[in-house]
């Protein structure tokens, strides 16, 4: 199995705060696989980790963000950036000019990643190009592409990937959908990963409202070789997950998922909360522009512990989540 882990399951890639060095381990010492989370950091940074696991011996990944190009028209943008203005006021932030730039430092990414040999290297929110792949698998690296649907799956087959990350609508956090206009987020994993498999002949990790030993079951008996799974994890004890997401996970007061893109301009399931209510029908397609405007926002919110301005991502099947170390953890989804 190209994970080469006894366990089905790959505990996700969340940037942001979540995954840790911890997380990661933690994972792999239970005889799955974590992730590193490489998004929103710096190339030192994702270096450091990076030299953490692999002195650990475990088995590991890395996540890279794949850069999207800026929308043609600006004027949804700026529209969107007006509207938000009393917001800003509501939390005594400035908003931003808009900064189109996607800049997550794509490149040198994959060159630690092949510099270190990373076993498993995983790409989202669109199709790396087929020589950074190459580079990869040269140095040893098996590559992960996430895709949302059959045509997605078909050009990462195409790219030279050696596996798939099928990423149903369920799943938390954001889609790495390339036809952000149109997504809906409705798509389940055991229907994805049988159409993904399919129409693609390579493995496939199923991802999306992991929640329970039954929902891992009918995964792999959708074809799927591992279930990746980033919600169930976002209480765990490794987790670097915010103390204001943590308590509002705990508290009982968000009982629903929507998709999104107020919060960042890219379809993500997160609970609904004020923000999503009263944004996700005007928010434009633009990540990271959207993710730029809103940050002073967020930041704000999360210092007041304030959650209705919060991202709170979250997949379906937040209902199950339990605190406790990661091995108790997989211990319940691999029952
Ligand atoms: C808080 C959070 C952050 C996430 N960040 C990333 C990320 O950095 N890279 C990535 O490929 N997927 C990311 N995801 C998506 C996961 O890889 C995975 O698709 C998802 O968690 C599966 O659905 P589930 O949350 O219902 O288990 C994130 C998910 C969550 C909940």
């Amino acid at each position: 199995m190209v994970l080469g882990v006894p366990r089905p399951i790959v505990v996700a890639p969340m940037a942001g705060g979540p995954s840790t060095t911890e997380l990661a381990m933690a994972a792999g010492t239970a005889g799955a696989v974590g992730f590193l989370a490489a998004g929103y950091k710096t190339p030192d940074a994702v270096a450091r980790e990076v030299a953490e696991l692999r002195t650990s011996r475990l088995p590991y990944g890395l996540n890279i963000f794949v850069p999207s190009s800026p929308p043609a028209d600006l004027a949804p943008l700026r529209e969107y950036r007006r509207a938000l203005e009393p917001e800003a006021q509501r939390y005594g932030v400035d908003l931003p000019q808009l900064r189109l730039d996607d800049d997550d430092n794509f490149t040198a990414k994959v060159e630690i990643a092949a510099a270190a040999a990373v076993p498993l290297v995983s790409f989202t929110f669109g199709m790396p190009e087929a020589s950074a792949v190459q580079a990869l698998r040269s140095a040893g690296c098996a590559v992960l592409v996430t895709v949302t649907d059959v045509e997605e799956a078909r050009r990462a087959a195409a790219a030279g990937a050696d596996a798939l990350i099928a990423q149903a609508g369920s799943a938390g956090g954001h889609s790495a959908t390339t036809s952000p206009a149109g997504y809906d987020g409705s798509s389940t994993t055991p229907e994805l990963v049988r159409d993904v498999v399919a129409a693609v002949g390579l493995p496939v990790v199923a991802a999306g409202g992991t929640g329970t030993a039954a929902d891992v079951r009918r995964a792999l008996a959708a074809g799927a070789v591992a279930v990746q799974a980033g919600t169930a994890f976002l209480l765990a004890d490794e987790a670097g997950t915010r103390p204001a997401q943590r308590q509002a996970m705990l508290s009982g007061r968000f009982t629903e998922t929507v998709v999104t893109r107020a919060f960042t301009g890219q379809p993500a399931r997160a609970l609904r909360n004020r923000f999503t209510d009263a944004w996700s029908a005007s928010a434009p397609v633009g990540y990271p522009a959207v993710h730029h405007l809103t940050a002073p926002i967020r930041a704000a919110a999360a210092e007041r512990g304030d959650p209705d301005a919060l991202n709170l991502w979250s997949g379906t099947a937040h209902r199950d989540v339990r605190p406790g170390p990661v091995a108790e953890i997989l211990s319940r989804l691999d029952g």
